[in-house]
């Protein structure tokens, strides 16, 4: 199995310096990140459970973060969940690394939104999964086109991003989510349901967890409290639930000082104070985008984005070339090829409105505009 560098961190790497419009950047926007209540819960942690701290983790998470999270899923995301069901793990992409081991074998059908999320899809090619790409429109994943497929690859597990998809942002529609529960129903699919956005949005639908109990949810606090806390979990019943925490006994990834951490700034409130204000803040930042992208670039976007960081464009030259002609304009994002399963478009990029300010949304695409116009007219 060949090991390959995912276009975000290929696309971090080249723009590491001089960068004033990043639009490459999945992290959330630091002006809702709660450095201060960080410190706070640092010195808390530090009086109230001294070197307890510093112990190994147990496999599964610790106990405290359990329930707090399993609170946090009730409150914040219609789940009922108690916090037996709850793993924690080091992020998302740790939780689908560990669920692609426990689920996936050479030729294990993996059915997903095409084009998806290149860096989730990459543990699951890695255990050898023959991924079917189902496609999407502004209904997310065409769910009729799913069940035609899985009539002839047979059954399988469906990875999707129902809510605020990665890469282009749409949603799943309700009569598909329906749809999608009934087809799994019937041909006894798996699905895995990554979540990491819903929390940042007003108005979006409940997680398609809190319609069934047969979906493998998988959350994160990366876009709400940073990912550099790397803290995700997983909600899961039975014995995939026992065999993911004894398969955590295999890494023990997720530090215990973190899970003191992320417990106090949960029991605190922290974590809703910053959902208030990202739910302020990311819809008008992705209204600016789409505003700016219709004035500057008309046409360009692929699928007009509900919530979440991004959205998806057609650049019309190759996205490669043009990435690093805009870099040196200061310009950054991710060509778009490599998030396909399959032969990916080799003009498509994805722009994320994540960490960039909300001010700069505008000029940023601008350049964009310019400097695509200014290549497919020859004049570089
Ligand atoms: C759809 C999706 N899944 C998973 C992840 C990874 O999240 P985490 O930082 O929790 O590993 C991301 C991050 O961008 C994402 O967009």
């Amino acid at each position: 199995m060949r090991l390959r560098w995912s276009p975000v961190e290929l696309a971090s790497r080249l723009t590491k310096r001089g960068i004033t419009y990043n639009f490459a950047s999945g992290s959330p926007d630091p002006a809702v990140l709660p450095i201060d209540e960080v410190r706070k819960s640092f010195e808390n942690i530090y009086e109230k459970y001294g070197t307890s701290i510093l112990a190994y983790p147990g496999a599964g998470g610790l106990r405290e973060l359990r329930i707090e999270i399993s609170k946090y899923l009730g409150r914040v995301l219609n789940i009922r969940a108690g916090w037996r069901e709850v793993i924690i793990t080091a992020g998302a992409q740790h939780a689908i690394k560990l669920l692609s081991q426990l689920l996936i074998r050479r030729g294990t059908v993996v059915y997903t939104e095409n084009p998806t999320f290149v860096e989730t899809i990459a543990p699951m090619r890695f255990q050898g999964a023959r991924l079917i790409g189902v496609p999407i429109d502004e209904g997310g994943m065409i769910t009729q086109e799913l069940e035609s497929l899985v009539k002839k690859y047979g059954k399988g597990i469906v990875y999707t991003i129902p809510n605020c998809h990665n890469p282009t942002g749409v949603s799943l529609s309700r009569d598909r989510r329906k749809h999608l529960l009934e087809i799994a129903e019937k041909y006894d699919l798996v699905i895995i349901e990554d979540d990491p956005y819903t929390p940042l949005y007003p108005n979006t639908e409940p997680p398609l967890r809190s319609l069934s109990d047969r979906v493998i949810y998988v959350g994160s606090l990366s876009k709400v409290l940073g990912p550099g806390f790397r803290v995700g979990f997983v909600v899961v019943y039975g014995k995939l639930r026992n065999d993911l925490e004894k398969l955590e006994q295999h890494d023990f990834a997720v530090a215990t000082i973190t899970q003191y951490l992320v417990y106090d700034l949960l029991r605190r409130g922290v974590a809703d104070r910053v959902i208030e204000r990202a739910r302020d803040l990311y819809p008008r930042k992705l209204r600016e985008l789409v505003n700016s992208l219709s004035e500057y670039l008309p046409d360009a976007l692929i699928l007009k984005p509900s919530c979440g960081f991004y959205s998806f464009i057609r650049t019309r030259v190759n996205a490669w070339e043009l990435l690093r002609r805009s870099i040196k304009a200061g310009v950054a994002f991710v060509p778009g090829d490599r998030f396909y399963v399959g032969e990916g478009e080799p003009d498509t990029a994805r722009l994320s409105i994540g960490s960039i300010k909300i001010e700069l949304i505008r000029r940023g695409i601008e350049v964009l505009g310019n400097i695509i116009r200014a290549v497919t007219a020859g004049a570089t």
